[in-house]
């Protein structure tokens, strides 16, 4: 049993917070389902969350009783709020919308003062409605004075259609906070880095990239990028100029549709090309974004290829 607003409400038989409030007619804010973007924050003021509904919050939040409404199926009875929509929320300014491909937008905000991140870790963009979706940053702290995302437009998508047609420069917008540990660590600059993404699965990339360069990483970084079809790549010229510039780091755009390719291209799947190309991965870092197909079948297939679980950071971009 749970209670929400006042009301009681029973959980059918492992049925979760979000699952039972959304059987029931009630809309809380939630995206992926799957414990990933934070959207779906809820706190108790009575009962304790399960462990597996507070991974990933931050130990602050933890102690307050906050959780993951798509994560929690509740072992007690637990009283339930959704935290105040201004907590852990920013608002920003459009400095600047481009097309990066005929399907991709690249959206630069100001970055918030007190607003920290890494690299490779990703924010919950919200709508004028309140709607939020995750979004990864592909700037680099430090070094870009502003917030980057690669936003692929969905047709009829509630969140990236609206950035494609409503959002405009010095618009105001409102973010949550980063979150996310697929963030590139510099504890061992000799290690091989593979950077494996399909579509705007780049972004967390670039970003990750761009900074183990500005570390001066001294192992092997390869990135491959996959895309269906050649017009969809992009950021090409930039990736190519980082690799022709840093001798450690190999660019390897892939395309797994068929068309007649440059010899720039490799034709094959991102995930199936990096693992024929490295072949054993034992002691390889390796980041996954992008597709959660694809990201779910590579982190089993990396790791029976020889790489440590902790050393694969995988970021599916999931959607309900
Ligand atoms: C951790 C994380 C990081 C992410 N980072 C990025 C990022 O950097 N860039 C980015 O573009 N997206 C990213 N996403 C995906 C993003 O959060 C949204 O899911 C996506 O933009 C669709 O939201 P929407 O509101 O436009 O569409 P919705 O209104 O959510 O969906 C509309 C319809 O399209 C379907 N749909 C949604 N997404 C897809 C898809 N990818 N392919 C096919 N059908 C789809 C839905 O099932 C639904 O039927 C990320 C997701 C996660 C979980
Ligand atoms: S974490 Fe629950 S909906 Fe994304």
């Amino acid at each position: 049993m749970i209670k929400y607003e006042g009301r009681n409400y029973s959980l059918d038989q492992n049925e979760t917070v979000l699952d039972c409030l959304l059987r029931h007619g009630i809309a809380p804010p939630y995206s992926c389902k799957s414990g990933l973007c934070h959207t779906c924050l809820m706190r108790a003021t009575q009962g304790t969350p399960t462990s597996d509904s507070q991974k990933g919050l931050k130990q602050s939040q933890i102690s307050q009783n906050y959780f993951l409404g798509c994560a929690c199926v509740p072992n007690e009875f637990m009283d339930i709020t959704l935290p105040n929509s201004e907590a852990f929320r920013s608002i920003t300014t459009v400095l600047n919308i481009a097309q990066l491909n005929d399907s991709v937008l690249r959206l630069r905000l100001k970055k918030p003062d007190n607003f920290n991140y890494f690299a490779g870790q990703y924010v919950t963009i919200y709508n004028n409605n309140g709607i939020g979706r995750s979004y990864s940053l592909a700037s680099v702290p430090g070094t870009d004075d502003f917030l980057e995302f690669h936003i692929q437009v969905i047709p009829n998508g509630t969140v990236s259609n609206w950035i494609k047609q409503a959002v405009s420069v010095d618009d105001s917008i409102t973010i949550g906070e980063a979150i996310g540990s697929g963030i590139y660590t510099n504890d061992n600059l000799k290690q091989s880095i593979a950077l494996i993404g399909t579509g705007t699965g780049l972004a967390p990339l670039y970003g990750i990239l761009r900074t183990a360069l500005l570390k001066q990483h001294k192992g092997d970084i390869r990135l491959y990028h996959g895309s269906r079809s050649s017009a969809n790549l992009y950021l090409q010229d930039a990736l190519q100029q980082l690799a022709n510039e840093h001798s450690a780091f190999t660019y390897i755009p892939c395309i797994s549709g068929a068309e007649p390719l440059p010899e720039a291209l490799t034709a094959g799947r991102a995930n199936d090309v990096a693992l024929k190309d490295i072949v054993n991965f034992k002691k390889w870092r390796v980041y996954l974004c992008g597709n959660a197909d694809m990201v779910k079948a590579s982190k089993r297939s990396i790791f029976l290829a020889g790489a440590s679980m902790q050393d694969i950071s995988a970021d599916p971009f999931a959607h309900a």
